[in-house]
C-alpha cells in the first residue's frame, strides 16, 4: 500500500486493525537487521518494543535470552504476536499488551528500549511518545529508534523526505540532558533487502538512533 492511498484523518485503531485484519501476518515475523546488529552486542536483560506488531522483535530478543515486552496499539497484532510466542515455546520470556502509546506512562524500566519503523500514515505524536520512552531506560541502558528514512529505491520518487524520520529530528526531539545520555548514533544505514511478499530486490535507508542513559 502506498502512503498516498491512506486517508490520514483515518482513526488510528481502525486503521491498524484494518491492516493486521486482513487475514495474513503482514510482516516477515523475523527481527530487522539494525535490531540484530545492534542487540546481538548487548548483554541480555530486560526489553521494551513500543509499536510491537506482530511481534518479530520481540521474539527474536527473547530467543537470545531477553526478557522482552511488546507494547501495540493493535488487539489483532497483539494476539497473532501471543500465538508466536506460543508456538516459538517463548511465552515465558513475552509479554504483549495492547497499548495505545498516547495514553501511556513508563511505570518500568528497561536495559533496551526499542522502536522499529514506529512510523504510521495516520495519527501517531511519534515524538512525544519516544521522547516519554526515554524514561523508560534504565541506567547503562539503550535505546534503539530505527526508522524508515525514506520509501524503497524506485517507491514514490516525488516524495518529501522531511515527512520521514531523519537523524538530526529524532535526536532532537529525544532533547536528551548530555550530562545523563551519550549518543552512541544518529546515522543513515542502507542496506539491501526484499518486501515482505515481493522477491524484487531495493535498496533501503534506515535512520538509526542509539542512545545510552550513563
Ligand atoms: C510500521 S509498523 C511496525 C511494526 C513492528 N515494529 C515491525 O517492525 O514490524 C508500526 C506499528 O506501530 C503501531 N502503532 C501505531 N500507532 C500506535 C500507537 N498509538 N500506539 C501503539 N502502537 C501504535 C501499529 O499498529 C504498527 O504495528
Amino acid at each position: 500500500m502506498s502512503m498516498h492511498d491512506v486517508d490520514p484523518t483515518m482513526d488510528p485503531t481502525e486503521f491498524w486493525e484494518g491492516r493486521y485484519g486482513t487475514g495474513d501476518n503482514i510482516w516477515s515475523g523475523k527481527a530487522n537487521a539494525v535490531l540484530e546488529k545492534v542487540a546481538s552486542e548487548l548483554t541480555p536483560g530486560t526489553a521494551l518494543d513500543l509499536g510491537a506488531g506482530e511481534g518479530g522483535d520481540v521474539l527474536w530478543l527473547a530467543s537470545l535470552g531477553w526478557d522482552a515486552t511488546g507494547l501495540e496499539l493493535s488487539r489483532t497484532a497483539v494476539a497473532r504476536a501471543e500465538s508466536a510466542a506460543e508456538k516459538a515455546g517463548l511465552s515465558e520470556r513475552t509479554h504483549f499488551f495492547a497499548q495505545d502509546l498516547h495514553q501511556w506512562q513508563p511505570e518500568q524500566q528497561y536495559d533496551l528500549v526499542t522502536a522499529s519503523f514506529f512510523q504510521s500514515p495516520v495519527a501517531l505524536e511519534r515524538h512525544e511518545i519516544l521522547k516519554r520512552a526515554t524514561q523508560a531506560v534504565a541506567s547503562g541502558g539503550t535505546m534503539l529508534i530505527t526508522s524508515h528514512t525514506a520509501p524503497p529505491s524506485g517507491k514514490e520518487p516525488n516524495f518529501d523526505r522531511s515527512m520521514f524520520p531523519q537523524p538530526d529530528t529524532d535526536l532532537t526531539a529525544l532533547n536528551l540532558d548530555p550530562e545523563l545520555w551519550d549518543v552512541a548514533t544518529a546515522e543513515i544505514w542502507t542496506r539491501e533487502g526484499t518486501h515482505h511478499g515481493h522477491n524484487e530486490i531495493m535498496t533501503f535507508e534506515d535512520t538509526v538512533v542509539i542512545v545510552r542513559r550513563k
